[in-house]
C-alpha cells in the first residue's frame, strides 16, 4: 500500500466539497482533486466565497487548498493522475420515462463511468459518495470492466452529512459506512479507504459490509428520519383537535431510551435534496420487486408530509376568513432548515405557491437564502424579498414562520406587532415563539399541535 493517497472526486457540491475538504485536512497523506465541469462552481471554491453557506468550512478549505486540496475542472486529467475516483454528482429523480418522478437519473453517473473507462491507463478504486439506487455499483462495475485491459473495483461509501452542520458531521460522524464486495480486491480496495478514514475516525466507528447493504443502508436511514418526522405531524394533527400539546406528547415519548429525543420536532414538513428523493427510490426499488404494499407503506412517509405542508397553509387561509386576497403575508424563513441556504424542496415553496394562487402579497424574509428562492419562484408580480424581518412585517397581515432558525425566537414580537395591520396573525410552523407572552401580545397565535389562541 503507498503511503500516499492520490484521490480524485467527481463532483464538487454539497457532498463533495466539505467530505473532500475534510479528507485532506484530516489526514496529510491524502492529496485530493476535487473536480466539476462547472466553471463558476470550482471559481467559487478557489474563492472566500465557497458556492453554498456552510458553517466552519471555509476555514478548513482555506487551512488546506494549494497544499493537499485542489479543485480544478480538468475531469479527464485528473481521473488518469488519480487511483481513488470518489464519485459525488447529482443524482436527481428521473423526470422523463420509466420511473418517472420515482426513480434516480443516472444519466450523469453512466457518462462519468464511461469518461473513466476512456482514459483510465492503471487499476482504480471508484468510490460512490451519490445515493444510488441498490445494486448501481455493480452495474457500473460491468460497464467499466468489460473488455477493459485495467480493474476497476467500485465501493460503496454513502455520505450521512447533514446540511448546515457537514463539518461537524464529517469531522465526528456516528457511523463511516463502506461496502465492497468479499473478493480479495473488493477487501483490499475496502482496506484503503478505510485507511483514508482512520486518520480520524475510531475504527469501531467504521462499519464495513457488502455493497448492496451500504447502499440500501443511506435510503433506509434517511426514510427512517423522515418517517419520525412525518409520525410526529400526523400527530400534531390529532393534538391539534382534541386539545393535547405535541411538544409535551414528543417530550413523553422520546423519554422512552428506546425511541429518543431526537428528529420529534413537529413542524409544517420536512424538506431538503435528500428525504423526498431517497425515500422515491427506496419505493422504486419495492415496486420493481413486486413489493407493492411495502412501496405504498414508505410512499405514505411522503404523502403525509405533502398533507401537513398542505394541512398548515389551508389553516393560514380558513383562519383569516377564505381571504387572503390583496393581503400582505409575511413569510420568516424559505431556507428548508436553519443554518443553510438551501431551499431545494423547502416547505416554503408549496407554502407560498399556495397563497400566491391565492392572490395574497407575499414578503419572504430569509437570513440566507433570499436570492435562492428568489431563482425558485422566479419572481411572480406579488412577491417581494425583504432580509430585515422588522421591515418585511410592516402593514402585513400575518407572519408564517416556516424555518426553525433560532433568531425567530428571539426577535422583539411586540416591535413587530406594532407595525401589523390588526388583527395580526401568526402562524408558527416551528413551534419556535413563546406563545402565551405573543397572544398576549394581541396575535391570534397558531402552532403545530397545539390549540390554536384566538382573542
Ligand atoms: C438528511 C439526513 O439527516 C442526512 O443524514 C442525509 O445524509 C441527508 O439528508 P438534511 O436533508 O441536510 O440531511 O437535513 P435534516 O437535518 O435531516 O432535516 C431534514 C428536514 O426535516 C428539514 O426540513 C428539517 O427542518 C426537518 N425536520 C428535522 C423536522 O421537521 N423535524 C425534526 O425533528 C427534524
Amino acid at each position: 500500500m503507498s503511503t500516499q493517497k492520490k484521490i480524485v472526486c467527481i463532483g464538487a457540491g454539497y457532498v463533495g466539497g466539505p467530505t473532500m475538504a475534510v479528507i485532506a485536512h484530516k489526514n496529510p497523506q491524502c492529496t485530493v482533486t476535487v473536480v466539476d465541469i462547472n466553471q463558476e462552481r470550482i471559481d467559487a471554491w478557489n474563492s472566500d466565497t465557497l458556492p453554498f453557506y456552510e458553517t466552519g468550512l471555509l476555514d478548513i478549505v482555506k487551512n488546506v487548498r494549494g497544499k493537499n486540496l485542489f479543485f480544478s475542472t480538468k475531469v479527464e486529467k485528473a481521473i488518469a493522475d488519480n487511483d481513488i475516483i470518489f464519485i459525488a454528482v447529482n443524482t436527481p429523480t428521473k423526470d422523463y420515462g420509466v420511473g418517472k418522478n420515482m426513480a434516480a437519473d443516472l444519466q450523469h453517473w453512466e457518462v462519468i463511468a464511461r469518461q473513466i473507462r476512456k482514459v483510465a491507463k492503471t487499476d482504480k478504486i471508484i468510490v460512490e459518495k451519490s445515493t444510488l439506487p441498490v445494486k448501481t455499483a455493480e452495474a457500473m462495475e460491468t460497464i467499466l470492466n468489460t473488455g477493459s485491459n485495467v480493474h476497476f473495483e467500485v465501493l460503496s461509501n454513502p455520505e450521512f452529512l447533514a446540511e448546515g452542520t457537514a463539518v461537524r458531521d464529517l469531522l465526528n460522524p456516528d457511523r463511516v459506512l463502506i461496502g465492497s464486495r468479499e473478493t480479495d480486491t473488493g477487501q483490499k480496495a475496502r482496506n484503503e479507504i478505510v485507511e483514508i478514514y482512520k486518520a480520524w475516525i475510531p475504527e469501531e466507528k467504521i462499519i464495513t459490509t457488502n455493497t448492496f447493504s451500504s447502499e440500501l443502508s443511506k435510503l433506509v436511514s434517511n426514510a427512517f428520519l423522515a418517517q419520525r418526522v412525518s409520525s410526529i405531524n400526523a400527530i400534531s394533527a390529532v393534538c391539534e383537535a382534541t386539545g393535547a400539546d405535541v411538544q409535551e406528547v414528543a417530550k413523553a415519548v422520546g423519554a422512552d431510551s428506546r425511541i429518543g429525543s431526537k428528529f420529534l420536532n413537529a413542524s409544517v414538513g420536512f424538506g431538503g435534496s435528500c428525504f423526498r428523493k431517497d425515500i422515491l427510490n427506496l419505493v422504486y426499488i419495492c415496486r420493481m420487486h413486486n413489493l407493492y404494499e411495502i412501496a405504498t407503506y414508505f410512499e405514505n412517509i411522503i404523502n403525509m408530509n405533502f398533507f401537513q405542508m398542505q394541512r398548515f397553509v389551508d389553516n393560514v387561509v380558513s383562519a383569516m376568513f377564505n381571504t387572503v386576497a390583496g393581503r400582505k403575508i409575511c413569510i420568516f424563513g424559505c431556507a428548508f432548515k436553519a443554518d443553510t441556504d438551501d431551499v431545494r424542496d423547502s416547505p416554503a415553496i408549496p407554502v407560498a405557491q399556495t397563497l400566491i394562487s391565492e392572490k395574497a402579497n407575499l414578503v419572504i424574509s430569509d437570513p440566507k437564502a433570499i436570492d435562492n428562492m428568489q431563482k425558485e419562484l422566479g419572481g411572480p408580480s406579488n412577491v417581494t424579498f425583504v432580509a430585515d424581518p422588522y421591515e418585511a412585517a410592516i402593514d402585513s397581515h400575518a407572519i408564517l414562520i416556516i424555518t426553525e432558525w433560532p433568531e425567530y425566537s428571539s426577535l422583539n414580537y411586540q416591535k413587530l406587532f406594532d407595525v401589523m395591520v390588526k388583527p395580526a396573525y401568526l402562524f408558527d410552523g416551528r413551534n419556535m415563539v413563546d406563545r402565551k407572552k405573543c397572544f398576549d401580545i394581541g396575535f391570534n397565535v397558531y402552532s403545530i399541535g397545539k390549540e390554536a389562541l384566538i382573542h
